[in-house]
């Protein structure tokens, strides 16, 4: 695992735009590619590198879809907030390819957990999976507790991440659904290339408990430790509670030139 702190978001963004666009490259050389997305707030100066570098030619994207980590239960299919429709705003759009997550608008939400499970089998393995953390430990929608070999299935959020999302839906919370189709941390370790990225202090904990706590369902982010290629980028603030933090810089600062992300 590598973990490569830097100083400010930005600093991360450029970071995680290099090492998708290099996991992408790669892949694209052995024909279609899966992209694995993450939303909310963390990787969305990631996705703005990523768009940019893009309109400039650099990021070519033919060949690419994109794939979901989750989804809301229960939010009419259209909706603004779905992550569907946010991952189509915020990237997928202006990169000109398709999205695809679990369907949870679907009458039978089971049942489109263990269909979009089937999609990304056949479409897989992803190339490179972007990831945020949760305050509570979180990756995709796996709440504490879940299963280190868990595939995607329906979730219960806890009060504390419909707290943390009510910003999306005005501030109320009882407007953000309580259940959610999530691919497991199995799932997400299928994945060739992880790449998480968290920034400011709120994720300081999360953080160190996912790199350097001992590997728990209590942690789901955790399971990072289990995976071969894995990339963590913070801010100074996310990174805080790291104690290896001085290693950390050590090498990134004696980095190989041929070690890529
Ligand atoms: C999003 C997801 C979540 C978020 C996490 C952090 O698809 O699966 O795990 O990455 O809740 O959210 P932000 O980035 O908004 O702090």
């Amino acid at each position: 695992m590598e973990i490569v702190l830097l100083p400010t978001p930005e600093d991360c963004a450029r970071v995680v735009a290099d090492a998708v666009a290099g996991s992408v490259a790669a892949a694209r050389a052995d024909g279609p590619v899966a992209l694995g997305l993450a939303t909310g707030s963390s990787p969305l100066l990631a996705y703005r590198e990523l768009l940019a570098r893009h309109r400039a030619g650099e990021f070519p994207t033919d060949g690419v879809t994109g794939y979901l980590l989750d989804e809301y239960v229960g939010l009419p299919a259209g909706h603004p907030e779905s992550y569907l429709q946010t991952i189509r705003r915020e990237i997928t759009d202006e990169l000109g390819i398709e999205a695809h997550g679990p369907d949870g608008a679907a009458a039978d939400p089971l049942r489109a957990a263990l269909d979009y499970e089937e999609r990304l089998r056949a479409a897989g393995p992803v190339a490179v999976q972007v990831l945020g953390i949760g305050a509570n430990g979180h990756v995709g929608f796996n709440e504490p507790g879940s299963s280190l070999v868990s595939r995607t299935r329906v979730k219960t959020l806890t009060e504390r991440t419909r707290t943390d999302n009510a910003r999306f839906f005005g501030g109320e919370v009882d407007a953000v659904p309580r259940h959610v189709l999530t691919q497991g941390l199995g799932t997400i370790r299928d994945a060739r290339h992880l790449v998480l990225v968290a920034t400011g202090g709120a994720k300081a904990a999360a953080v160190a408990e996912a790199v350097e706590g001992p590997l728990s369902a209590s942690c789901p982010g955790s399971v990072l430790q289990l995976h071969p290629h894995v990339t963590v980028v913070v801010d100074e603030a996310a990174g805080s509670r790291l104690t290896r933090a001085a290693y950390y810089r050590y090498v990134l600062a004696h980095k190989l030139p041929a070690q890529g992300w």
